[in-house]
């Protein structure tokens, strides 16, 4: 195993991507830390993580409430005093047209993917140096390398998380810290199946999105798990302030244009 005596932190772990990686590093040997906003999704991916054998815990966390973040990192210090691995990866998406979005929008997403990335990081710090090496992942998209029509805000703040993962990635050199981020695109998670639902035309979307991939299918939590795996472990040993795509392909594509012009993606969506 490779994470044997680990503990890993991940934020937004009660569904999705987070629970994908947070099942993944638990069958690699660390303890999860499941620090999520949904009491009931965080329970249940404990219980689930444990039935499996593995070790993990859930901690109520609210990544846009800087409390709630002191308050969830000073639990870690008195119960494990340490962290190993941090992944940084709840989220949420809001895309609004912009004569659409408001001030409130536009902080809920800021503070939520960008702000609480930057200051669960501050607070986990002095747990990431009590180790000789320790890696942080930042969970951003392939919305930061291109994107469509009214996603300003959501690929604001994930075209920020990959610069600030190139900063911390200098910054925290020094301390045997490494930062790097995953970029995914589709991936099969209930935010996803929702999204496709809200679409006027289910079956028609999901077979557009298909048809972008050369792997002829979408990504799962699972797969997203197996890169982060990949770099919170000695493996990637030289890997640092890198940004890792993951999605099948589609971001290779080179006719998405075609795609939105079909105004299926512009819909309004807001998780
Ligand atoms: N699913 C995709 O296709 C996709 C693609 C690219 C990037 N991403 C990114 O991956 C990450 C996870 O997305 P997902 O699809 O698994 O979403 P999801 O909605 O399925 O899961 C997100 C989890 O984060 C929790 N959460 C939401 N706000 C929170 C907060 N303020 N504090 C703590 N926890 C909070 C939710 O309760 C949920 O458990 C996000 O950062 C998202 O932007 C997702």
């Amino acid at each position: 195993m490779k994470l044997c005596n680990q503990v890993a932190l991940i934020t937004g772990a009660g569904n999705g991507i987070g629970r994908g990686i947070a099942q993944i590093l638990a069958k690699e040997g660390a303890t999860v830390i499941i620090a999520t906003i949904v009491k009931e999704e965080g329970e249940q991916t404990v219980s689930d993580i444990c039935k499996e054998g593995g070790n993990a815990y859930f901690i109520q966390t609210d990544v846009s409430s800087e409390k709630s973040i002191i308050d969830m990192t000073k639990k870690v210090n008195e119960q494990f005093g340490t962290i190993h691995t941090l992944v940084n990866n709840a989220g949420i998406t809001v895309f609004k047209s912009i004569e659409e979005a408001t001030i409130e929008d536009w902080n809920k997403v800021i503070n939520t993917n960008l702000r609480g990335m930057y200051f669960v990081t501050k607070h986990a710090l002095p747990l990431l140096k009590q180790n000789k090496k320790s890696s942080i992942i930042n969970i951003s998209s392939n919305h930061s390398k291109c994107t469509i029509a009214d996603s300003e805000m959501y690929t604001a703040t994930k075209t920020g998380i990959n610069g600030m993962t190139r900063a911390m990635a200098i910054s925290l050199g020094k301390y045997g810290i490494r930062v790097n981020a995953i970029c995914p695109g589709f991936t099969n998670t209930s935010h996803h199946q929702q999204w496709i639902r809200e679409q006027g035309a289910p079956e028609e979307i999901e077979k557009k999105v298909l048809d972008l991939h050369a792997a002829d299918r979408i990504c799962t939590p699972a797969d997203i798990g197996k890169l982060a795996l990949y770099l919170a472990s000695d493996d990637s040993e030289m890997m640092t302030g890198s940004e890792l795509l993951i999605d099948g392909g589609a971001t290779s594509y080179l006719f998405h244009t075609t795609f939105e012009s079909d105004e299926i993606l512009t819909k309004t969506t807001d998780f």
